[in-house]
């Protein structure tokens, strides 16, 4: 009985295709919009509407049932309840925390943490065995003790991520050129060392992590996307007991065919393939009507001299690529193109690292699209006290 449903889903599946739903959050859209994108005929289209205060920004997916969405109008972060077709439903109160870009969350869905462009500070807020925020949150706001021009002349922390230990959690700042990194408690972070970027000014955005335990005998790599100086360096994660030091893997490696010099083509999104072997970067284009491009990366082992080896760089399909999303089996990119108000698919080869130069869909209707997830059970793997014990003596 499994056997022959399991052969007559495949048979549907190759047939007619399986229908993926997605979440894309608009600045002018009211919100954030689902669509569903079909992997046979590559329709994408738009699906519903949730009414939200305007000025949605960045979202992250725990599950497929829960949802965090931070607002910069309002500067708050806010949790929400995804149904299965992707539409959000407010859960609890939003908090108020200063004006996010980025929210994250621990591993155990312990705290919630943000990240403030403008006002350089980051935040963590409680979170409920639910899920829901719990108010007040917590603010760490950052100086510069030696500024450069803007952007650099004050912090701006973009982002922050989750080692896989779940033990530290790390923020790039863009204004300062450094990463910050927390020791993760029970209900909030304490701030441990600042790791200098080694080049000033570079303005570290977003990170991703590689290695262990997707590739298991490589040793854990964060990879780090700079959108000053346009390029992505590579640290080598060294665990000791209650610590972790990053040391650089070589240089780092533009995004761009020909170094644009400052302010030009600024780098944004990075993304790994699900078997940890490509990273994909998005360069947005400081031009209103030109398009944006997408590098790809082909991810070298920890002992090569350099970490990394750009492949390709091909269009976004469209201007200002600030946001893209790979589903989890690698085979699909979708990218929100801000500018021409437009997401855009494209076909994506995890195994050989070749992205397609042209979309197999272009969807509008969003307009300054924003950030762009499928909605998909991510398993976020932990390493296990006795994996923590041995990556302590990986070096
Ligand atoms: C980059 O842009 C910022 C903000 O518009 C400006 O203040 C800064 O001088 C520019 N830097 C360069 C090198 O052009
Ligand atoms: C979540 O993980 C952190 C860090 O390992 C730990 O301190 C905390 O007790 C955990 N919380 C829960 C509810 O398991
Ligand atoms: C943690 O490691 C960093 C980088 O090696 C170092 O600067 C810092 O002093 C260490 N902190 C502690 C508490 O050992
Ligand atoms: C951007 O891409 C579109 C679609 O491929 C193309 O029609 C247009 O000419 C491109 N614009 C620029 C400035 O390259
Ligand atoms: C996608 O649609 C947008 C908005 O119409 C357009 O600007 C862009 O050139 C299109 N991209 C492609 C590759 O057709
Ligand atoms: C995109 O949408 C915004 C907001 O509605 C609008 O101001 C802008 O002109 C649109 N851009 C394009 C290229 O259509």
């Amino acid at each position: 009985m499994f056997r022959s449903l399991s052969v007559l889903s495949l048979f549907i599946s190759q047939a007619f295709g399986t229908t993926h739903t997605l979440i894309i959050s608009g600045d002018a859209s009211g919100g954030a919009i689902s669509a569903t994108f079909n992997d046979v005929n590559h329709e994408l289209i738009l699906t519903g509407d949730t009414p939200l205060t305007t000025g949605a920004d960045w979202i992250t997916l725990v599950g497929t049932a829960r949802a965090y969405l931070t607002f910069r109008a309002s500067a708050t972060v806010a949790a929400y309840d995804v149904s299965c077709s992707g539409a959000l439903t407010l859960a609890g109160s939003p908090v108020s925390v200063p004006v996010p870009v980025y929210v994250g969350v621990t591993h155990n869905s312990s705290f919630l943490f943000t990240a403030s462009y403008p006002n350089g500070a980051i935040a963590t807020v409680p979170l409920s065995p639910e899920g829901i925020p719990i108010a007040p949150a917590a603010t760490t706001t950052f100086t510069a003790t030696a500024p450069l021009a803007s952007p650099q002349d004050q912090a701006r922390p973009h982002s922050g991520i989750v080692d896989v230990t779940g033990q530290f959690l790390i923020f790039p700042d863009d204004g300062l050129d450094s990463l910050h990194v927390y020791s993760i408690g029970a209900s909030s972070a304490t701030f441990l060392y600042d790791q200098p970027s080694p080049v000033r000014p570079s303005g570290p955005r977003h990170a991703v992590l590689s290695g262990f335990p997707v590739v298991a005998d490589w040793i854990p790599r964060l990879h780090v996307v700079n959108e000053e100086d346009n390029s992505v360096e590579t640290w080598i994660m060294h665990y000791t007991a209650n610590n972790v030091s990053l040391i650089l893997q070589g240089s780092a490696v533009s995004t761009l065919e020909v170094h644009g010099g400052l302010n030009v083509s600024t780098a944004a999104e990075l993304l790994i393939s699900p078997n940890g072997r490509y990273l994909l970067a998005s360069n947005r284009d400081a031009s209103l009507f030109a398009n944006g491009s997408i590098a790809v990366f082909r991810i070298n082992p920890p002992t090569a001299k350099t970490a990394l080896t750009r492949v390709s760089i091909t269009s976004s399909g469209g201007a200002n690529p600030r946001s893209m999303s790979l589903d989890r089996t690698g085979k699909w990119l979708a990218v929100v193109n801000g500018n021409s108000n437009s997401t855009a698919m494209f076909p994506f080869d995890q195994e050989t690292g070749f992205l397609a130069s042209t979309p197999v869909a272009n969807m509008t209707g969003i307009n300054t699209p924003q950030t762009v997830v499928w909605l998909e059970d991510r398993h976020t793997p932990t390493a296990t006290e006795g994996e923590i014990l041995r990556l302590q003596k990986f070096v």
